[in-house]
């Protein structure tokens, strides 16, 4: 196949430096398009975004299609929309993961200051601090070393809304209500509720991080391939990494007995829940009969 030609239009604000048109190999990758207009306009890739001009539809940035695929033709016009400043998935987990690691400690040693307490932290409340610790130590090295994201980056002003659920939830909320001098938690604990959290919280923590090696397996890396998961709970519902990961959480909340934790995991659950859905729905659509449908996204037998 040939070089064809396509011709290049702006969508939204104005792009400086964006070629009226650009030559690529018809039977070459999908991505030559994009990579020709960054170029040329001196954007990062990821900043662009390619819909065809025809009837709208998104042009992936991918190996994995050459421009004939993707439905374009010798004189065929594109849209390029600049979407602003963009950051990548790994830096936006890291921060999330960042904000409770800093805030647990920070609440567990400030509670001179924060409460006015010279009381010595209880057992309980130590151990919640470890079990936050630890569990936000464990996204930071999955982000950094496990993880296979196939989406680049996101649009820059979305690090607000996205650590909130981290900061404030898991963060501010959990701590403050935790290392309180009049916490639950600074009250006696009862061994069997303690050692059952500590054990729910170990148990989770270790299944969910096997979940996102199975996972990081199903693709190559620099590659955007998604594979149907198996192994330990995959079996039973689509996403058993959420299963693990609020199994740990109740884990903490019976060992932190307090509101604030139930308040977080509540809302943590609900939002899982409606990925976990929406996850079933892509496997049923991308993998067909292939796919061995789950009647459940989370809890086996509930939901
Ligand atoms: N406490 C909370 O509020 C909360 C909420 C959500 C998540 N989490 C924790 O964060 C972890 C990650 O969450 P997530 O929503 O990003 O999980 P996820 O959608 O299961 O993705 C985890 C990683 O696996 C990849 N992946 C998923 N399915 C795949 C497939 N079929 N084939 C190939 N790769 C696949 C994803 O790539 P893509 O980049 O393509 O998606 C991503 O890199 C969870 O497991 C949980 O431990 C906590």
């Amino acid at each position: 196949m040939s070089e064809i030609t396509l011709v290049v239009r702006p969508r939204g604000r104005p792009i400086k430096n964006l070629p009226e048109t650009i030559t690529v190999q018809a039977d070459g990758v999908a991505s030559q398009i994009h990579q020709k207009i960054a170029d040329a306009s001196r954007f990062s890739v990821h900043r662009l975004r390619v819909t065809k001009g025809s009837d709208g539809t998104p042009i992936a940035n991918t190996k994995e299609a050459t421009v004939h695929d993707t439905g374009l033709r010798n004189k065929s016009a594109i849209d390029v929309k600049d979407l602003g400043p963009q950051i990548s998935w790994r830096t936006v987990f890291v921060i999330e993961y960042l904000g409770p690691l800093l805030i647990h400690p920070l609440v567990y040693y400030g509670r001179p200051l924060i409460y006015g307490s010279s009381e010595a932290p209880s057992e309980l409340q130590k151990i919640t601090l470890i079990m936050c610790v630890l569990h936000f130590l464990k996204r930071e090295y999955e982000t950094l070393l496990v993880h296979r994201f196939s989406a680049a980056t996101m649009p820059a002003r979305n690090i607000f809304k996205n650590s909130a659920h981290y900061w404030l939830l898991s963060g501010l909320n959990l701590a403050y209500w935790a290392y309180a001098p009049w916490a639950p938690t600074a009250g006696k604990s009862n061994p069997l509720i303690t050692y059952s959290g500590i054990a729910l919280f170990a148990v989770g923590e270790v299944l969910n991080f096997y979940t996102h090696i199975v996972l990081k397996n199903l693709r190559r890396p620099g590659t955007t391939e998604r594979g149907i998961p198996r192994g330990i709970g995959f079996n039973l519902v689509t996403c058993p990494n959420y299963f693990f990961e609020i199994m740990a959480w109740i884990g903490v909340a019976l060992v932190s007995w307090s509101l604030g934790t139930v308040v977080f995991l509540v809302v943590a659950a609900t939002q899982m829940g409606a990925w976990g859905k929406k996850k079933e729905r892509r496997y049923r659509k991308e993998f067909g009969d292939k796919y061995k449908k789950k009647r459940f996204a989370i809890f086996p037998g509930v939901f």
